[in-house]
Protein backbone atom coordinates (compact mmCIF):
# COMPACT_ATOMS: atom_id res chain seq x y z
CA UNK A 1 0.00 0.00 0.00
CA UNK A 2 1.45 3.62 -1.15
CA UNK A 3 2.35 5.70 2.02
CA UNK A 4 -0.39 7.97 0.91
CA UNK A 5 -2.81 5.86 1.49
CA UNK A 6 -2.11 4.94 4.60
CA UNK A 7 -2.65 8.62 5.96
CA UNK A 8 -6.23 8.84 3.84
CA UNK A 9 -9.00 9.94 5.62
CA UNK A 10 -11.94 6.94 6.26
CA UNK A 11 -15.35 7.57 4.50
CA UNK A 12 -17.10 6.47 7.19
CA UNK A 13 -18.08 9.47 9.60
CA UNK A 14 -18.96 8.25 12.71
CA UNK A 15 -20.69 10.03 15.67
CA UNK A 16 -17.90 12.07 17.41
CA UNK A 17 -19.19 11.23 20.49
CA UNK A 18 -20.06 8.02 22.45
CA UNK A 19 -23.43 7.27 24.35
CA UNK A 20 -23.17 8.27 28.23
CA UNK A 21 -26.93 7.64 29.07
CA UNK A 22 -29.58 5.64 27.08
CA UNK A 23 -33.43 5.98 27.06
CA UNK A 24 -35.81 3.04 26.32
CA UNK A 25 -37.61 3.21 23.14
CA UNK A 26 -41.20 1.88 23.20
CA UNK A 27 -42.27 -0.78 20.27
CA UNK A 28 -45.83 -0.74 18.94
CA UNK A 29 -48.04 -2.94 17.03
CA UNK A 30 -49.38 -1.63 13.35
CA UNK A 31 -52.74 -2.07 15.25
CA UNK A 32 -51.92 0.27 18.71
CA UNK A 33 -50.44 2.66 16.21
CA UNK A 34 -54.15 2.66 14.21
CA UNK A 35 -55.61 2.62 17.42
CA UNK A 36 -53.31 6.07 18.90
CA UNK A 37 -54.07 7.48 15.29
CA UNK A 38 -58.10 7.59 15.58
CA UNK A 39 -57.62 9.01 19.34
CA UNK A 40 -55.30 11.53 17.99
CA UNK A 41 -57.46 12.63 15.03
CA UNK A 42 -54.64 11.75 13.01
CA UNK A 43 -52.73 14.77 14.06
CA UNK A 44 -49.06 13.60 15.16
CA UNK A 45 -48.84 16.75 17.68
CA UNK A 46 -51.78 14.82 19.41
CA UNK A 47 -50.14 11.87 19.85
CA UNK A 48 -48.11 10.71 23.69
CA UNK A 49 -44.85 11.07 22.76
CA UNK A 50 -44.56 7.40 24.63
CA UNK A 51 -46.64 5.89 21.45
CA UNK A 52 -43.61 6.93 19.06
CA UNK A 53 -40.61 5.10 18.19
CA UNK A 54 -38.66 7.37 16.55
CA UNK A 55 -39.33 11.21 16.72
CA UNK A 56 -38.39 12.94 14.29
CA UNK A 57 -41.39 15.49 14.79
CA UNK A 58 -38.56 17.97 15.16
CA UNK A 59 -34.95 19.15 16.09
CA UNK A 60 -36.06 21.43 18.55
CA UNK A 61 -35.26 20.39 21.85
CA UNK A 62 -35.08 16.99 21.73
CA UNK A 63 -31.18 17.01 21.27
CA UNK A 64 -28.97 14.85 23.85
CA UNK A 65 -26.94 17.29 26.04
CA UNK A 66 -23.51 16.61 26.69
CA UNK A 67 -21.76 15.19 29.48
CA UNK A 68 -20.31 18.62 30.14
CA UNK A 69 -23.97 20.85 29.65
CA UNK A 70 -24.77 18.41 32.04
CA UNK A 71 -22.06 19.56 34.28
CA UNK A 72 -22.68 23.44 33.40
CA UNK A 73 -26.04 22.65 35.02
CA UNK A 74 -24.67 22.58 38.50
CA UNK A 75 -23.02 25.48 38.57
CA UNK A 76 -26.86 27.21 37.71
CA UNK A 77 -27.13 30.07 39.97
CA UNK A 78 -30.54 30.58 40.38
CA UNK A 79 -30.80 34.64 41.45
CA UNK A 80 -33.71 36.64 40.56
CA UNK A 81 -31.20 39.67 39.82
CA UNK A 82 -27.24 39.53 38.22
CA UNK A 83 -26.69 35.53 38.20
CA UNK A 84 -23.14 34.98 37.43
CA UNK A 85 -25.02 32.27 35.16
CA UNK A 86 -26.04 35.44 33.19
CA UNK A 87 -23.11 36.21 32.66
CA UNK A 88 -21.24 32.90 31.27
CA UNK A 89 -24.68 33.09 29.38
CA UNK A 90 -24.06 36.30 27.62
CA UNK A 91 -20.50 36.07 27.22
CA UNK A 92 -21.05 32.79 25.06
CA UNK A 93 -23.90 34.46 22.99
CA UNK A 94 -21.72 37.40 22.46
CA UNK A 95 -18.33 35.44 21.68
CA UNK A 96 -20.58 34.60 18.75
CA UNK A 97 -23.00 37.50 17.86
CA UNK A 98 -21.61 40.66 19.23
CA UNK A 99 -25.00 42.73 19.87
CA UNK A 100 -24.92 45.37 22.07
CA UNK A 101 -28.08 44.60 24.02
CA UNK A 102 -28.66 40.40 24.48
CA UNK A 103 -32.45 39.47 25.85
CA UNK A 104 -33.22 36.72 27.05
CA UNK A 105 -36.95 34.54 26.18
CA UNK A 106 -37.53 31.13 27.04
CA UNK A 107 -37.76 30.76 23.39
CA UNK A 108 -37.72 31.37 19.82
CA UNK A 109 -41.86 32.12 19.40
CA UNK A 110 -40.90 34.76 22.85
CA UNK A 111 -38.13 37.10 21.25
CA UNK A 112 -40.52 37.11 18.04
CA UNK A 113 -43.63 38.20 20.04
CA UNK A 114 -41.40 41.11 21.71
CA UNK A 115 -39.60 41.95 18.73
CA UNK A 116 -42.80 42.58 16.60
CA UNK A 117 -44.87 44.09 19.29
CA UNK A 118 -42.88 46.81 19.10
CA UNK A 119 -41.86 46.43 15.36
CA UNK A 120 -45.56 45.37 14.06
CA UNK A 121 -48.53 46.81 13.66
CA UNK A 122 -51.30 47.42 11.38
CA UNK A 123 -49.97 48.21 7.75
CA UNK A 124 -46.86 47.00 8.50
CA UNK A 125 -44.94 44.46 6.20
CA UNK A 126 -42.03 42.09 7.05
CA UNK A 127 -40.03 40.50 4.21
CA UNK A 128 -38.29 37.36 4.99
CA UNK A 129 -36.69 34.41 2.51
CA UNK A 130 -39.22 32.42 4.07
CA UNK A 131 -40.86 33.04 7.93
CA UNK A 132 -41.16 30.40 10.30
CA UNK A 133 -44.98 29.67 10.80
CA UNK A 134 -44.46 30.95 14.59
CA UNK A 135 -42.67 33.84 13.39
CA UNK A 136 -45.46 34.11 10.42
CA UNK A 137 -47.86 33.93 13.20
CA UNK A 138 -46.33 36.51 15.41
CA UNK A 139 -46.17 39.41 12.64
CA UNK A 140 -49.61 38.52 11.38
CA UNK A 141 -51.05 38.80 15.04
CA UNK A 142 -50.01 42.35 15.48
CA UNK A 143 -52.19 43.12 11.44
CA UNK A 144 -48.86 43.27 9.82
CA UNK A 145 -48.01 41.16 6.67
CA UNK A 146 -45.72 38.48 6.49
CA UNK A 147 -43.69 38.16 3.01
CA UNK A 148 -41.68 35.38 1.78
CA UNK A 149 -39.19 36.24 -0.77
CA UNK A 150 -36.89 33.47 -1.08
CA UNK A 151 -35.31 32.70 -4.58
CA UNK A 152 -37.10 31.29 -7.35
CA UNK A 153 -35.12 27.99 -6.61
CA UNK A 154 -36.23 27.49 -3.21
CA UNK A 155 -39.53 26.71 -4.38
CA UNK A 156 -38.11 24.34 -7.17
CA UNK A 157 -38.00 20.68 -5.11
CA UNK A 158 -35.68 19.20 -7.42
CA UNK A 159 -33.34 21.98 -7.89
CA UNK A 160 -29.86 21.45 -6.65
CA UNK A 161 -28.75 25.13 -6.42
CA UNK A 162 -26.36 25.21 -3.22
CA UNK A 163 -28.50 28.04 -1.42
CA UNK A 164 -31.61 27.80 -2.04
CA UNK A 165 -32.36 29.60 1.36
CA UNK A 166 -31.18 32.76 -0.14
CA UNK A 167 -33.37 36.61 -0.45
CA UNK A 168 -35.11 36.92 -4.50
CA UNK A 169 -32.64 40.51 -3.53
CA UNK A 170 -34.51 41.77 -6.58
CA UNK A 171 -38.17 41.02 -4.97
CA UNK A 172 -36.75 42.90 -1.85
CA UNK A 173 -35.44 45.58 -3.77
CA UNK A 174 -39.41 46.34 -5.42
CA UNK A 175 -40.56 45.80 -2.42
CA UNK A 176 -38.71 47.89 -0.66
CA UNK A 177 -38.75 50.69 -3.53
CA UNK A 178 -42.62 50.15 -2.85
CA UNK A 179 -43.26 50.16 0.22
CA UNK A 180 -40.14 51.01 2.26
CA UNK A 181 -42.46 53.34 4.84
CA UNK A 182 -44.44 50.45 5.71
CA UNK A 183 -41.00 47.93 6.39
CA UNK A 184 -39.82 48.18 9.70
CA UNK A 185 -37.40 45.62 8.92
CA UNK A 186 -36.30 42.75 6.75
CA UNK A 187 -35.59 39.10 8.44
CA UNK A 188 -33.54 36.34 7.67
CA UNK A 189 -33.83 33.06 8.45
CA UNK A 190 -31.00 30.47 8.20
CA UNK A 191 -31.19 27.55 7.82
CA UNK A 192 -34.44 28.45 5.92
CA UNK A 193 -36.51 25.70 7.66
CA UNK A 194 -39.82 26.11 6.46
CA UNK A 195 -37.96 26.14 2.83
CA UNK A 196 -36.14 22.62 3.76
CA UNK A 197 -33.12 23.72 5.86
CA UNK A 198 -31.28 25.15 3.16
CA UNK A 199 -28.71 27.57 3.67
CA UNK A 200 -28.26 31.66 3.08
CA UNK A 201 -24.89 32.20 1.46
CA UNK A 202 -22.94 35.15 2.76
CA UNK A 203 -22.88 37.00 -0.67
CA UNK A 204 -26.40 36.91 0.20
CA UNK A 205 -26.56 38.56 2.98
CA UNK A 206 -24.09 41.22 1.85
CA UNK A 207 -26.95 41.59 -0.99
CA UNK A 208 -29.94 41.80 1.68
CA UNK A 209 -27.54 44.23 4.02
CA UNK A 210 -26.80 46.97 0.99
CA UNK A 211 -30.37 46.99 0.31
CA UNK A 212 -31.31 47.25 4.00
CA UNK A 213 -28.56 50.11 4.51
CA UNK A 214 -29.84 51.76 1.24
CA UNK A 215 -33.58 52.34 2.90
CA UNK A 216 -32.11 52.33 6.32
CA UNK A 217 -33.83 49.39 7.46
CA UNK A 218 -32.35 47.02 9.98
CA UNK A 219 -32.03 43.42 9.61
CA UNK A 220 -32.63 40.55 11.50
CA UNK A 221 -31.54 37.58 11.12
CA UNK A 222 -33.60 34.21 12.95
CA UNK A 223 -30.79 32.16 13.39
CA UNK A 224 -32.16 28.97 15.11
CA UNK A 225 -29.72 26.77 12.71
CA UNK A 226 -26.56 29.36 12.22
CA UNK A 227 -23.95 26.97 13.21
CA UNK A 228 -25.30 24.64 10.32
CA UNK A 229 -25.82 27.52 8.03
CA UNK A 230 -22.00 28.41 8.58
CA UNK A 231 -20.94 24.95 7.68
CA UNK A 232 -22.66 24.99 4.64
CA UNK A 233 -21.22 28.04 3.81
CA UNK A 234 -18.02 26.58 4.69
CA UNK A 235 -18.47 23.62 1.99
CA UNK A 236 -19.96 25.66 -0.30
CA UNK A 237 -19.31 29.11 -0.81
CA UNK A 238 -15.88 30.11 -2.76
CA UNK A 239 -13.35 30.98 -0.96
CA UNK A 240 -14.93 29.98 3.09
CA UNK A 241 -13.55 26.22 2.93
CA UNK A 242 -10.57 26.87 4.94
CA UNK A 243 -12.33 29.85 7.79
CA UNK A 244 -13.05 28.88 11.41
CA UNK A 245 -16.92 28.25 11.50
CA UNK A 246 -17.36 30.52 14.60
CA UNK A 247 -15.66 32.87 11.70
CA UNK A 248 -17.94 32.81 9.56
CA UNK A 249 -20.95 33.11 12.05
CA UNK A 250 -19.28 36.50 13.34
CA UNK A 251 -19.37 37.43 9.75
CA UNK A 252 -22.93 36.26 9.52
CA UNK A 253 -24.12 38.23 12.67
CA UNK A 254 -22.19 41.41 11.69
CA UNK A 255 -23.83 41.77 8.32
CA UNK A 256 -27.63 41.86 10.68
CA UNK A 257 -28.33 44.61 13.27
CA UNK A 258 -30.20 41.91 15.67
CA UNK A 259 -31.31 38.12 15.63
CA UNK A 260 -34.38 36.28 17.01
CA UNK A 261 -33.30 33.23 18.22
CA UNK A 262 -34.45 30.08 19.19
CA UNK A 263 -31.83 28.21 21.43
CA UNK A 264 -33.75 24.68 21.24
CA UNK A 265 -31.65 24.24 18.08
CA UNK A 266 -28.17 24.87 17.42
CA UNK A 267 -27.37 26.11 21.06
CA UNK A 268 -28.08 22.54 22.09
CA UNK A 269 -30.63 23.17 24.56
CA UNK A 270 -33.57 21.53 25.87
CA UNK A 271 -35.13 25.22 26.27
CA UNK A 272 -34.44 28.74 25.73
CA UNK A 273 -34.04 31.49 23.09
CA UNK A 274 -32.84 35.29 22.87
CA UNK A 275 -33.28 38.81 21.41
CA UNK A 276 -30.36 40.92 20.18
CA UNK A 277 -29.29 44.08 18.64
CA UNK A 278 -27.65 46.87 18.70
CA UNK A 279 -30.75 49.90 18.87
CA UNK A 280 -30.71 50.84 22.16
CA UNK A 281 -34.38 52.63 22.20
CA UNK A 282 -35.81 49.53 20.68
CA UNK A 283 -34.06 47.04 23.24
CA UNK A 284 -35.23 49.63 26.00
CA UNK A 285 -39.02 48.89 24.40
CA UNK A 286 -38.04 45.37 24.30
CA UNK A 287 -37.08 44.57 27.40
CA UNK A 288 -40.36 46.35 29.05
CA UNK A 289 -42.33 43.74 27.09
CA UNK A 290 -39.89 41.25 28.36
CA UNK A 291 -40.37 42.01 32.01
CA UNK A 292 -44.34 41.83 31.54
CA UNK A 293 -44.09 38.34 30.08
CA UNK A 294 -41.19 36.51 30.54
CA UNK A 295 -39.02 38.00 33.52
CA UNK A 296 -35.84 39.81 35.11
CA UNK A 297 -34.01 40.80 31.75
CA UNK A 298 -30.93 38.48 33.35
CA UNK A 299 -32.95 35.45 33.06
CA UNK A 300 -35.90 35.88 30.82
CA UNK A 301 -38.13 33.15 31.74
CA UNK A 302 -34.98 30.46 31.89
CA UNK A 303 -33.30 29.05 35.28
CA UNK A 304 -29.79 29.87 35.35
CA UNK A 305 -28.79 26.30 34.87
CA UNK A 306 -31.08 26.87 31.64
CA UNK A 307 -28.05 29.89 30.88
CA UNK A 308 -25.37 27.75 32.01
CA UNK A 309 -26.51 24.44 29.75
CA UNK A 310 -26.97 26.94 26.53
CA UNK A 311 -23.57 28.90 27.31
CA UNK A 312 -21.81 25.19 27.12
CA UNK A 313 -23.86 24.45 23.92
CA UNK A 314 -23.14 27.26 21.83
CA UNK A 315 -19.01 26.14 22.27
CA UNK A 316 -19.64 22.70 20.70
CA UNK A 317 -22.31 23.55 18.17
CA UNK A 318 -19.33 25.20 16.05
CA UNK A 319 -17.06 22.51 16.87
CA UNK A 320 -15.81 21.03 12.71
CA UNK A 321 -16.26 17.44 13.86
CA UNK A 322 -19.29 17.80 15.16
CA UNK A 323 -21.05 19.90 12.26
CA UNK A 324 -19.02 17.52 9.83
CA UNK A 325 -20.72 14.56 10.99
CA UNK A 326 -24.10 17.03 11.57
CA UNK A 327 -24.67 17.67 8.42
CA UNK A 328 -23.38 14.21 6.56
CA UNK A 329 -25.97 11.91 9.25
CA UNK A 330 -28.45 14.15 7.97
CA UNK A 331 -27.76 13.68 4.01
CA UNK A 332 -27.09 10.05 4.97
CA UNK A 333 -30.80 9.46 5.37
CA UNK A 334 -31.94 12.15 2.38
CA UNK A 335 -29.56 10.79 -0.16
CA UNK A 336 -30.63 6.58 0.87
CA UNK A 337 -34.08 7.65 -0.02
CA UNK A 338 -33.00 9.91 -3.15
CA UNK A 339 -31.16 6.71 -4.45
CA UNK A 340 -34.02 4.43 -3.60
CA UNK A 341 -35.87 6.87 -5.88
CA UNK A 342 -38.27 8.30 -2.70
CA UNK A 343 -38.92 11.71 -3.98
CA UNK A 344 -37.10 14.25 -1.41
CA UNK A 345 -36.26 18.24 -1.43
CA UNK A 346 -32.61 18.62 -2.98
CA UNK A 347 -29.95 19.28 -1.72
CA UNK A 348 -30.86 17.77 1.62
CA UNK A 349 -31.18 20.34 4.55
CA UNK A 350 -29.13 20.50 7.62
CA UNK A 351 -31.52 19.31 9.82
CA UNK A 352 -34.07 17.71 8.43
CA UNK A 353 -34.97 15.45 4.92
CA UNK A 354 -37.91 16.49 3.56
CA UNK A 355 -40.05 14.22 1.36
CA UNK A 356 -41.91 15.35 -1.06
CA UNK A 357 -45.22 14.22 -1.05
CA UNK A 358 -46.88 16.07 -3.64
CA UNK A 359 -45.07 13.75 -6.29
CA UNK A 360 -44.85 10.69 -3.64
CA UNK A 361 -48.77 10.98 -3.94
CA UNK A 362 -49.83 12.71 -7.14
CA UNK A 363 -52.89 11.12 -7.32
CA UNK A 364 -54.18 13.36 -4.00
CA UNK A 365 -55.59 16.89 -4.34
CA UNK A 366 -53.54 19.57 -2.42
CA UNK A 367 -56.05 20.45 -0.31
CA UNK A 368 -56.89 16.41 0.30
CA UNK A 369 -53.43 17.01 2.59
CA UNK A 370 -50.57 14.77 0.69
CA UNK A 371 -48.21 15.43 3.39
CA UNK A 372 -50.30 14.94 6.04
CA UNK A 373 -51.63 11.67 4.28
CA UNK A 374 -48.14 10.45 4.20
CA UNK A 375 -46.95 11.23 7.71
CA UNK A 376 -49.80 9.25 9.11
CA UNK A 377 -48.62 6.86 7.16
CA UNK A 378 -45.11 6.70 8.19
CA UNK A 379 -46.41 6.49 11.92
CA UNK A 380 -48.83 3.40 11.34
CA UNK A 381 -46.12 1.52 9.26
CA UNK A 382 -43.08 1.96 11.67
CA UNK A 383 -44.05 4.43 14.71
CA UNK A 384 -42.15 7.39 12.96
CA UNK A 385 -42.96 10.80 13.33
CA UNK A 386 -42.95 13.40 11.28
CA UNK A 387 -44.41 16.54 10.54
CA UNK A 388 -46.20 18.10 7.39
CA UNK A 389 -44.75 21.55 5.75
CA UNK A 390 -47.83 21.94 3.27
CA UNK A 391 -50.88 23.24 2.95
CA UNK A 392 -52.26 22.04 6.72
CA UNK A 393 -49.49 24.17 8.12
CA UNK A 394 -49.41 27.43 5.59
CA UNK A 395 -52.71 26.65 3.74
CA UNK A 396 -55.32 28.88 5.80
CA UNK A 397 -54.81 32.67 5.58
CA UNK A 398 -55.65 35.44 7.88
CA UNK A 399 -58.84 36.36 5.92
CA UNK A 400 -59.99 32.80 6.45
CA UNK A 401 -59.47 31.71 2.69
CA UNK A 402 -57.62 28.64 2.12
CA UNK A 403 -54.54 28.36 -0.57
CA UNK A 404 -52.32 25.36 -1.28
CA UNK A 405 -48.85 25.83 -0.16
CA UNK A 406 -46.24 26.31 -2.49
CA UNK A 407 -44.75 22.81 -1.69
CA UNK A 408 -46.38 19.90 -0.17
CA UNK A 409 -43.42 18.36 2.38
CA UNK A 410 -42.65 16.27 5.08
CA UNK A 411 -40.71 17.18 7.59
CA UNK A 412 -38.15 14.29 9.21
CA UNK A 413 -36.10 16.51 11.17
CA UNK A 414 -33.21 15.09 13.03
CA UNK A 415 -32.50 15.47 16.83
CA UNK A 416 -29.34 16.50 17.62
CA UNK A 417 -27.09 13.61 18.60
CA UNK A 418 -30.08 11.63 20.25
CA UNK A 419 -30.11 8.61 16.80
CA UNK A 420 -27.54 6.45 15.89
CA UNK A 421 -26.96 5.10 11.90
CA UNK A 422 -29.17 1.70 12.85
CA UNK A 423 -32.32 4.04 13.84
CA UNK A 424 -31.99 5.90 10.74
CA UNK A 425 -31.15 2.78 8.77
CA UNK A 426 -34.86 1.63 9.82
CA UNK A 427 -36.25 4.77 9.01
CA UNK A 428 -35.08 4.04 5.79
CA UNK A 429 -36.95 1.28 5.70
CA UNK A 430 -40.05 2.46 7.15
CA UNK A 431 -39.85 5.36 3.94
CA UNK A 432 -39.31 2.29 1.65
CA UNK A 433 -42.80 0.68 2.41
CA UNK A 434 -44.98 3.38 2.63
CA UNK A 435 -43.32 4.56 -0.76
CA UNK A 436 -43.85 1.33 -2.43
CA UNK A 437 -47.79 1.46 -1.27
CA UNK A 438 -47.86 5.44 -1.58
CA UNK A 439 -50.96 5.06 -4.48
CA UNK A 440 -52.88 3.34 -2.32
CA UNK A 441 -52.29 6.42 0.71
CA UNK A 442 -56.11 8.48 1.31
CA UNK A 443 -56.37 11.94 1.03
CA UNK A 444 -57.57 13.83 4.56
CA UNK A 445 -59.89 16.23 5.80
CA UNK A 446 -60.17 18.69 8.34
CA UNK A 447 -62.96 18.01 10.91
CA UNK A 448 -62.04 21.16 13.49
CA UNK A 449 -59.23 23.78 13.57
CA UNK A 450 -58.95 26.68 15.30
CA UNK A 451 -58.24 29.61 14.02
CA UNK A 452 -54.28 30.21 13.99
CA UNK A 453 -51.38 27.66 13.82
CA UNK A 454 -54.14 24.79 12.97
CA UNK A 455 -51.56 22.32 12.69
CA UNK A 456 -50.84 21.78 15.98
CA UNK A 457 -54.37 20.90 16.96
CA UNK A 458 -56.59 20.43 13.99
CA UNK A 459 -58.44 17.09 13.75
CA UNK A 460 -58.93 15.01 10.57
CA UNK A 461 -60.29 11.79 9.30
CA UNK A 462 -59.05 10.13 6.15
CA UNK A 463 -61.45 10.54 2.63
CA UNK A 464 -62.94 7.10 2.83
N1 LIG B 1 -37.72 30.22 13.75
C1 LIG B 1 -37.44 29.06 13.15
C2 LIG B 1 -36.70 29.05 11.86
C3 LIG B 1 -37.82 27.85 13.76
O1 LIG B 1 -37.52 26.71 13.15
C4 LIG B 1 -38.51 27.90 14.99
C5 LIG B 1 -38.97 26.67 15.61
C6 LIG B 1 -38.78 29.13 15.57
C7 LIG B 1 -38.37 30.27 14.92
C8 LIG B 1 -39.53 29.24 16.88
O2 LIG B 1 -38.76 28.81 17.93
O3 LIG B 1 -40.01 26.84 18.84
O4 LIG B 1 -38.27 28.01 20.19
O5 LIG B 1 -40.44 29.09 19.76
N2 LIG B 1 -39.01 25.59 15.01
C9 LIG B 1 -39.40 24.30 15.56
C10 LIG B 1 -39.43 23.31 14.44
C11 LIG B 1 -40.61 24.31 16.39
O6 LIG B 1 -39.91 22.19 14.66
O7 LIG B 1 -38.94 23.61 13.36
P1 LIG B 1 -39.41 28.15 19.25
Amino acid sequence: MPDNRADAPFRTIIEPFRIHSVEPLRMTTRAERGEHLREASYNLFQLRAEHVLIDLLTDSGTGAMSRDQWAAIQHGDESYAGSPSWFVFVDAVRELFPYEHVIPVHQGRAAERILFSALGGPGRIVPSNTHFDTTRANVEATGATAVDLVVAEGHDPVSEHPFKGNVDLDALEALLAAHADDVPCVMVTVTNNSGGGQPVSLENLRGVRKICEHYGKPLFLDACRFAENAWFIREREAGQGERDVADIVREMAALADGMTMSAKKDPMGNIGGWLAMNDDELARVCRTQLILTEGFPTYGGLAGRDLEALAQGLKEVVQHDYLRYRIRSTAYLGDALHERGIPVLRPIGGHAVYLDARRLAPHLEPLQYPGQSVAVALYEAGGIRSCEIGSVMFGRHPDGSEVPAAMELVRLAIPRRTYTQSHIDYVIEVCERVAENAAALPGYRITDEPPALRHFTAGFAPIA
